[in-house]
């Protein structure tokens, strides 16, 4: 084994060396650190007055439109907004057939949330949950009513069934440089219907006095997307906002307010849980809060645990599972931060047999192979990660491009459970086909084009589970 082991290793380096990492992708199973580096200049964040960032025109007109799924089963949206003139209107009018906001038969009341940041005060927040809403429809929707009225429109995802085919966005820690918006823009040119967001959103908190406007600006540049497809939250640490020194003694406020989740709806919202799950066609996704207690016996713990014994596979084959610091990540940045939740919860995983886990917060690219480092205890020595057929796929997307740059301190050598990693920018898709197949790309931000660096069939755990990541 570790002869073998020891061959695949040099035949790495040998690739590495001499040839493309597709070529080596294609050859052997070896670990591949990609040779493309991207240009490295720095990231830099989009001006104040950038096109993307741009307030509506009127007065009171409803900004940083964005939806979010409101219940588990997919058939509530919850539309948030903000209104910076006055409070105005929290209802929002929608419709199967009309376009036209005043032709809109159906109605749903919102409410609203404001808070204060250090000497920053919010625009007014608004949140309103429109409920009962047929699958796989599109429905058009508009707020500001008495002031500007802006209108938009979603599809709601298909009806949850074993076959049921879905295109998902992977991104994280996307900020708001130059980069974030070569990101975004090369996710919308691959059309997924749903985003699953590892992460640390806007990087406000890099500015001095966390500057809040920084979150403002970010939900109007994200958008021409989040307003017409849900966008899944995970928290991140630059979720966090926790200043005491600042007076801001509360962990999450900017976030809580801003971005609900199907259990957690404002103006309640300045509060946890910040892990939940929601069905999407095929797929059931579980998001988990690294930020927030996981220990034996927490609120998390005990939810996690009934959260898997709930998933039916029979009706949602695809068990992913979203978190922000990842468990399995060779890079020299955050290196180990998962560490105690892996520990915790990977065991679980396992014996669930998830299909992935996608997290964020190293800035770089990596996809591991199935394994499984759930042998070890505190005495008998197996803290070797194994090849599993139950384990899932770990990728790390951290790598949206934000103001902090690429993470480019891999570890060396690459280790055995880590199949390709590469510093620099871009997004990944995960299409579901059926109950069996789904295909996974990560898309490179390569000098302003879109290049696919590493693309996988995945074949389902529960129903199919070949040995999917043997690329020999
Ligand atoms: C908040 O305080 C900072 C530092 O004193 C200042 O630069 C900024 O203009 C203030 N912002 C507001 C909205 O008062
Ligand atoms: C961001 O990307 C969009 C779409 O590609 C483009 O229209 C816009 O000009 C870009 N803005 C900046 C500041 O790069
Ligand atoms: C939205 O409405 C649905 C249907 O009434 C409900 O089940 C769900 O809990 C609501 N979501 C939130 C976040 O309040
Ligand atoms: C690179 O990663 C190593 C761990 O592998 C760490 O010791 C080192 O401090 C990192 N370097 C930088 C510049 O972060
Ligand atoms: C599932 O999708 C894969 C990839 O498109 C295809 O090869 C396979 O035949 C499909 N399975 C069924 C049962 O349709
Ligand atoms: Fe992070």
């Amino acid at each position: 084994m570790s002869n073998m082991l020891g061959a695949r290793r040099r035949l790495g380096l040998v690739h590495v060396v001499l040839v493309l990492f597709a070529a080596a992708l294609l050859v052997a199973d070896a670990g591949v650190t990609s040779s493309y580096r991207r240009k490295l200049e720095a990231t830099v964040e989009m001006p104040l007055d950038a096109d993307v960032f741009g307030v509506p025109l009127g007065y009171n007109a409803p900004q940083q439109v964005h939806i979010t799924l409101g219940d588990i089963e997919g058939t509530s949206m919850i539309v948030s907004w903000v209104t910076a003139n006055e409070l105005g209107s929290s209802t929002v009018f929608y419709s199967e057939a009309s376009p036209d906001p005043y032709m809109m038969e159906l109605w749903a009341e919102g409410t609203h949330t404001r808070y204060n940041y250090f000497n920053y005060t919010s625009g007014f927040i608004h949140h309103c949950n429109l409920t009962n809403l047929k699958y796989g429809t599109k429905y058009y929707y508009a707020m500001g009513f008495g002031h500007t009225v802006r209108s938009f429109s979603f599809t709601t995802p298909p009806m949850p069934g074993p076959d049921v085919p879905f295109k998902f966005g992977l991104i994280g820690d996307l900020g708001q440089t130059f980069d974030s918006n070569t990101t975004l823009s090369h996710y919308e040119a691959n059309g997924g219907g749903a985003v699953l967001y590892v992460g640390d959103l806007s990087y406000a908190d890099n500015r001095p006095l966390h500057d809040n406007t920084r979150w403002d600006t970010w939900a109007r540049f994200v958008e021409r997307s989040a307003a017409h497809q849900p966008w899944v939250w995970t928290v991140g640490n630059h979720e966090l906002d926790l200043a005491p020194e600042l007076g801001e003694p509360v962990p999450f406020k900017p976030f809580a307010h801003r971005y609900p989740t199907p259990r957690r709806f404002a103006p309640a919202a300045a509060a946890p849980p910040f892990w939940y799950s929601v069905r999407i066609a095929s797929a059931h996704v579980i998001v988990l809060a690294s930020y927030s207690a996981y220990g034996k016996y927490t609120p998390q713990w005990k939810w996690l645990r009934g959260e898997l014994a709930r998933v039916d596979r029979a009706a949602t084959p695809w068990l992913i599972v979203l978190v922000h610091s990842p468990w399995y990540s060779s890079n020299g940045y955050h290196y180990m931060e998962g560490e105690t939740m892996r520990v915790q919860f990977e065991r679980w995983l396992v014996a669930a047999k998830a299909d992935l886990v996608v997290a964020g917060h190293v800035h770089a690219y990596e996809r591991s192979h199935r394994v499984s480092n759930v042998a070890y205890d505190i005495v008998n020595g197996k803290c070797t990660p194994v090849r599993s057929r139950d384990a899932p796929v770990y990728v790390t997307v951290g790598d949206g491009g934000n103001i902090e740059g690429v993470a480019d301190n891999f570890t060396q050598p690459q280790p055995g459970y880590s199949a390709f990693r590469e510093a620099s920018f871009g997004h990944a898709t995960l299409e579901i086909m059926n109950r069996t197949h789904a295909y996974y790309a990560w898309h490179r931000n390569q000098d302003g084009a879109m290049v696919v660096a590493d693309g996988v069939w995945f074949t389902n755990r529960y129903w199919m589970p070949t040995d999917d990541d043997d690329t020999s």
